[in-house]
Parts: C-alpha cells; sequence; structure tokens
C-alpha cells in the first residue's frame, strides 16, 4: 500500500518531469456501478448444495455455469466476496448493497468448501489459485489458523510438484512422466510459497518460487517480450524440448491471458524478492502487451491470430489491468522510483479497463462483464467469467487506493 505522502511526492515530481497527469486516469463509471455489489452478492445468496462453484456462463443469457469445488478457478468466488469487503473499506459510499452486506462472512462461508482439497487436490499446480481467499482472510486476520493451516498445505503440495533437475514446479501431468509440462499461468501460484515461508520460514519454498521464475525468464519468454504460453522440458535431463501453445492460436503466437498472468506473476516476484530482473521482465512483458494493442483497444484472444476470426478476452484485458497497476505499484519502491513507468503502466491500466468496459460490461447478465474468451481451441468463448470479474474489481479497488481514482 502507498502512503498519501509517497503518492503526493510522486505527483509532484511527476509535474516536474511532464509526465501524464492524474487526470488521465478516469474509470468509466461501471467500475463502482450499484450493479457491481447487487449482482455479486445475488450470485452469493445463491448457496449450491453440494458446493459448487461459478466458473464461466453460457454465452446467450449470462448465466454462470457451476463447477465441482475441486476445479482450479474455485478460489476466484470466495476471493472476490474479499474483494468487495476491500471496497466497503476503501469506499465511503452511498451504494446500499455494498455498505449493507457483510461481505467477509460471505467470503468465509464460500472458502469453505475448499478445505477438503487441501488434503487431495486434482488440479495439481493450481492449488496457488486455490490459496487466494486463505491469503485474503490472512491479510485480515493474521492468526487465522484454519487459513495458516490451508495454505501452508497449498503450499507443500505445489513444493512436492518442484523438480531440481528441471528448476520448474510441474504445471500438468503428461501421460509421459518424462515430459514435465510448464505453462506461463504458473507464475500466478508461486505467491502461496512467499504466504507460506512468512508463516514457516522454510526457505525451501522462496528457493523454489525464485529456481521457477528464473527458468521462466529464460524459457518462456522471447526476445520481444511476448510469451509461449507452453514450455516441454524433459525431466530426466531437464533440457527444454519444445515450446508450444495449447489455448492460443500458434505455437509461436501470443495468447492474451497468458502474457497478463506472466506481467502480474513478474511484477509479484519483484515485489517478493526485489530482484531487478523480474522487474526488467515485467516491463517487458507489459511493453509488449500494450504497444501490440489494436488500435480499436479490443484485448484479443491471441495478439497473433487473424483479425477477422479472434474474439475478444475481457478477462486477459483485466488481469493485465492488475498486473500493470501491480508494476507501477513496484516502480515507486524501485531504486530510484520510476515514475515515468509508474503514470505510463497507470494510464495503461486505465485504457484497457475503458476500453473493455465500454465493450463488455452486461447489465443483463449474472457476470459483470462478457466477451470473455475461457479456451478459443475449445470453442468456449463470448462468455462471462469469474476471474474476469475478480479482476475487474480488484484493478478498481488498486486505482481507489493508489488515489488515482475515487469511488
Ligand atoms: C478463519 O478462516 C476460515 C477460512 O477462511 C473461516 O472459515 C473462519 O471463519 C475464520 N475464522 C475466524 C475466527 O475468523
Ligand atoms: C520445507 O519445505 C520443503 C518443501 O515442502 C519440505 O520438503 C521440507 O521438509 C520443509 N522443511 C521444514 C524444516 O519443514
Ligand atoms: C527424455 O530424455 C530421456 C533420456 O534421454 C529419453 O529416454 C526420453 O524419451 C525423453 N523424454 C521425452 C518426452 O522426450
Ligand atoms: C535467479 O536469478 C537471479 C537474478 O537473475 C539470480 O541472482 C539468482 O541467483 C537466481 N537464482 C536461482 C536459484 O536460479
Ligand atoms: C509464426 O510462424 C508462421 C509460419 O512460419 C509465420 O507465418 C508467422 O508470421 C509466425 N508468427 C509470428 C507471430 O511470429
Ligand atoms: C462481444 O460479445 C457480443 C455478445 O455478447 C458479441 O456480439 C460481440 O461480437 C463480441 N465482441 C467481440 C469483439 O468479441
Ligand atoms: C525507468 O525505466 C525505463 C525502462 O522501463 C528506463 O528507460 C528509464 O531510464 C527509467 N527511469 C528512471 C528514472 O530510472
Ligand atoms: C467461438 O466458439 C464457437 C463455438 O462455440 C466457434 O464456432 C467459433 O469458431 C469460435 N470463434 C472464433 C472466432 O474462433
Amino acid at each position: 500500500m502507498l502512503s498519501s505522502v509517497t503518492i503526493v511526492i510522486a505527483l509532484l515530481l511527476s509535474c516536474a518531469q511532464g509526465a501524464p497527469q492524474q487526470s488521465d486516469n478516469v474509470l468509466p463509471a461501471e467500475a463502482f456501478s450499484p450493479l457491481v455489489a447487487q449482482k455479486v452478492l445475488a450470485t452469493a445468496q445463491q448457496i449450491q448444495s453440494p458446493p459448487r462453484y461459478p466458473q464461466w456462463t453460457d454465452r446467450n443469457a449470462g448465466t454462470w455455469q457451476y463447477f465441482s469445488p475441486d476445479t482450479w478457478t474455485t478460489g476466484f468466488f470466495p476471493a472476490t466476496l474479499y474483494a468487495l469487503n476491500d471496497r466497503k473499506t476503501l469506499c465511503k459510499t452511498k451504494d446500499a448493497t455494498l455498505a449493507n452486506t457483510n461481505w467477509l462472512g460471505l467470503a468465509q462461508t464460500w472458502s469453505a468448501a475448499e478445505i477438503p482439497l487441501e488434503v487431495k487436490t486434482g488440479v495439481g499446480h493450481d492449488v496457488g489459485f486455490l490459496s487466494f481467499p486463505f491469503a485474503e482472510e490472512l491479510e485480515l486476520n493474521k492468526n487465522n489458523q484454519t487459513a495458516i493451516d490451508a495454505v501452508n498445505k497449498f503450499a507443500t503440495a505445489l513444493a512436492a510438484r518442484y523438480s531440481p533437475i528441471v528448476g520448474c514446479t510441474r504445471s500438468w501431468d503428461a501421460a509421459d512422466p518424462t515430459d514435465f509440462q510448464v505453462i506461463i499461468d504458473n507464475m500466478m501460484n508461486l505467491e502461496v510459497l512467499f504466504v507460506s515461508y512468512e508463516y514457516t520460514k522454510n526457505e525451501t519454498l522462496r528457493e523454489i518460487a525464485i529456481s521457477h521464475a528464473n527458468k521462466t525468464m529464460v524459457n518462456h519468454l522471447r526476445p520481444d517480450g511476448s510469451s509461449f504460453h507452453v514450455v516441454d522440458y524433459n525431466s530426466t535431463t531437464g533440457k527444454v524440448f519444445r515450446q508450444r501453445t495449447s489455448q492460443g492460436f500458434a505455437d509461436n503466437s501470443t495468447w492474451s491471458r497468458g502474457q497478463a498472468w506472466g506481467i502480474y506473476g513478474f511484477a509479484n516476484m519483484y515485489k517478493r524478492t526485489q530482484i531487478f530482473d523480474y522487474l526488467k521482465t515485467a516491463r517487458h512483458m507489459a511493453d509488449y502487451f500494450l504497444d501490440n494493442m489494436p488500435t480499436n483497444g479490443i484485448v484479443p484472444w491471441d495478439f497473433n491470430a487473424p483479425v477477422a476470426s479472434r474474439p475478444a478476452d475481457s478477462s486477459a484485458a483485466m488481469i493485465a489491468a492488475t498486473g500493470l497497476l501491480l508494476l507501477a505499484q513496484q516502480e515507486l519502491k524501485s531504486a530510484p522510483p520510476n515514475l515515468s513507468n509508474y503514470y505510463h503502466w497507470l494510464n495503461g491500466a486505465s485504457s484497457l479497463i475503458n476500453k473493455m468496459t465500454e465493450l463488455a460490461w452486461r447489465p443483463s447478465w449474472q457476470s459483470l462483464l462478457a466477451n470473455g474468451t475461457v479456451n478459443n481451441p475449445a470453442q468456449n468463448n463470448l462468455t462471462g467469467i469469474v476471474y474476469g470479474d475478480y479482476y475487474f474489481i480488484r484493478a478498481a479497488n488498486e486505482m481507489v487506493r493508489m488515489g488515482a481514482v475515487s469511488c
């Protein structure tokens, strides 16, 4: 969190340097619409029995489709409830639903069904995503033993997927065990290792995260800052034998959501370690994302897919926006603070949110946003997506916290 003093100093210095002004960073009214709290509350009140979690909507009516707790996206809905709890504190607002709802209670209720997953989970490396609600709980209640246990068990499960020969944690399990597959998304899962480290002081967890990030920097990134979705390592030799896509257009193309996970993941690695190469990598990936945006401002599912046949991905836009804001925050903490970059990323985030809200805000749907692409090769596109909505809320919260917008 930035102190208001830092922001004032930042603003003064930026005027002196001719950097973009704060007034560039407006958000659309929809970002703080009463519909945000109303829709999320309506979904939260429909507790599913047995427990099931929203992941994406159908493409016609925008109705949530529910999945078993043992799904990689389960943590996002409870995390959304924590994000609205956060917003309730950040926004002294006349929004009655936001102000009068016990978001924390709902978040805890919706986290409960994740607990058995600590013991046995089918989500593999995605334990990091599942841990998000517990990490949020610990931000509020440092000593909540249930949440501490959950985070430690998820971290242990991820650490068990680490190979010292490869230097990474394994993402997907292949039929051939020597085919060790690592996806760029995995950068998001490293955070749980740091959260657990805070409690256990187990250095191995930090070392695993750093090794994984170092390997990803070398083998997932291309010289222009774009990224491969999947890298296949040979688990016996540790050597890369394939760099390719799974959800993107082609092996040599850039799947926008993967690029967005990378921006966030490397900015977070810098936040956690202060290793400068991570800041450079996050900047490089962010530059690629912003420099390759089409002129209409709509984030395509894949930057290199033919223009005529590429649906948008609003979730990639919102993940990238939140990643750019995290990166902007790190620019102020780097030595010396990099103010022109700070405003550049802030403006980039604001522009992504504005353009994509204009396209994808859908009042009649259960989700906040439409135009998400879950998996285009699997023909799952034009839907609402739970993590698109989550990062839409998170990004606006962060901009309030940074003093860039008011609610
Ligand atoms: C501790 O966290 C768990 C998991 O999020 C939650 O269910 C529980 O209500 C919390 N306990 C307290 C005392 O806040
Ligand atoms: C630290 O974490 C690693 C990975 O989970 C584990 O193998 C090791 O036993 C832990 N060390 C201690 C002292 O708990
Ligand atoms: C990995 O390398 C070993 C040893 O060279 C080889 O037997 C195995 O087939 C390789 N696996 C893959 C998936 O290429
Ligand atoms: C990771 O990379 C950083 C900086 O590039 C380097 O200082 C560090 O030694 C590397 N660590 C490992 C485990 O590869
Ligand atoms: C990917 O490879 C194909 C075939 O060689 C080529 O036509 C295309 O331009 C390449 N795309 C990118 C983004 O490099
Ligand atoms: C956005 O979604 C609507 C339907 O919900 C669709 O008609 C439109 O073509 C989509 N636009 C893009 C750019 O994907
Ligand atoms: C800010 O970072 C950019 C690279 O992203 C660099 O070119 C510039 O010199 C940096 N400015 C300061 C003040 O460090
Ligand atoms: C989106 O998915 C539909 C099937 O649900 C598929 O027919 C279509 O080709 C996909 N759109 C694009 C642009 O690939």
